[in-house]
């Protein structure tokens, strides 16, 4: 069977700075592998693309190295929106960490939080990683100022009840769900289960959130699947203080398909393609209709041994997949194919 190309707007690529967790290449082609065409870079690497220059070398490093296309995020700080007029046209998004995570980002000033939202005056929308009440403190200040906001990895009931209304109102807010949080609870984290491979901000949530997730995927309420795809090597989650963050590129749509086919809360195959190709397209302004994927129907034992992402490992490892990805298209090239990348470095295009 052929779909359109994935699109990821919310993954981790590590480079520059954290290039022994991932780098612009092995992200990539685990994006092919997993049938993503089409990711946006997150900004939190350990010298943040939060400046002019940074986004410049990081878009060069980029250009030389990625096998699929790669669009940025840019990282807002309580100081820098004065460069927006710059930065808008070069970028997919303005990306805002206003909770407890991995990297240098993280305010919660209200001061801060204003700058961004007086600041940031765009159809490009500012994604947010915020939790609990923050996502209703930023609601309000999209329906104050006009704002087009997208809650990232939203993961609770409550959460996604605030989304509701806001859309019953017309604002213009969009959320995403990961793979992990419609997978895996809170007691997956146990320590006798994945311990600190299940460790990521926002944390795993109660079966009755997982729940609430899935109808939100059937009845429209959450717009798209972003994997989060945020690698970390063994050794840092094994260390004292394992960093939150989990890699999912390669094991989202085969976990979905599998769930899809077995007809879980009623999500069709029509339903997943809108989730996690053609709407993360739309929101973000990706490329439409230039590459495909062939899978195959057959189900599958998800092992870190298959992996491509450098990390080599999953939260997921013997779960059951479906829907293996075996060969990915993009403008008519054939760029994967049974687990061998084809593409060479730097064939990929930033887009914006
Ligand atoms: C992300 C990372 O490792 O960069 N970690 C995570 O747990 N999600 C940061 C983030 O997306 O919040
Ligand atoms: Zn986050
Ligand atoms: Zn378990
Ligand atoms: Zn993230």
């Amino acid at each position: 069977m052929k779909l359109p190309g994935l699109a990821d707007p919310h993954v981790h690529l590590r480079e520059p700075g954290s290039e022994d967790k991932e780098d612009f290449y092995t992200g990539t082609c685990a994006a092919l592998a997993g049938g993503y065409t089409a990711l946006l870079d997150m900004p939190n690497n350990p010298q943040p693309t939060s400046s002019l220059e940074a986004l410049e070398y990081k878009k060069q490093l980029a250009a030389a190295k990625i096998v699929c296309d790669v669009g940025f995020n840019f990282g807002a700080t309580p100081i820098n929106a004065p460069l927006y007029p710059q930065v808008e046209p070069q970028v997919a998004a303005l990306k805002v960490y206003l909770g407890e995570t991995h990297g240098p980002l993280v305010f919660g000033g209200l001061e801060g939080m204003l700058s961004v939202f007086q600041g940031w005056n765009s159809p490009r929308p500012i994604m947010i990683h915020a939790e609990g009440p923050i996502v209703a403190a930023t609601i309000g200040l999209a329906a104050l100022y006009d704002r087009r906001i997208h809650i990232c990895h939203l993961s609770k009931r409550d959460e996604l009840v605030l989304v509701r209304a806001a859309k019953e109102r017309g604002l213009k807010v969009t959320c995403e769900v990961a793979p992990h949080h419609l997978f895996l609870t809170s007691e997956d984290a146990a320590p006798d289960h994945l311990g600190p491979y299940g460790h990521m901000s926002p944390a795993l949530q109660s079966g009755a959130d997982l729940d609430a997730l899935w109808q939100g995927l059937a009845d429209g309420a959450v717009d798209m699947i972003a994997t989060d795809h945020a690698p970390h090597t063994r050794a840092e989650k094994e260390g004292p203080k394992p960093p939150f963050g989990v890699p999912g590129l390669e094991t989202a749509f085969p976990l979905l398909y599998r769930a899809v086919k077995q007809g879980r809360a009623g999500v069709t195959l029509d339903r997943l393609v809108d989730l996690m190709a053609l709407v993360p397209r739309r929101v973000f302004g990706l490329p439409l209709g230039d590459s495909e994927i062939e899978i195959d129907d057959s189900e599958f034992v998800i092992s870190s041994e298959n992996l491509l992402t450098k990390c080599g490992w999953t939260p997921f490892e013997g779960q059951l997949g479906r829907g293996r990805v075996r060969r990915v298209w993009l403008r008519g090239q054939l760029v994967f194919e049974d687990g061998r990348v084809l593409a060479p470095p730097g064939s990929g295009r930033v887009l914006f």
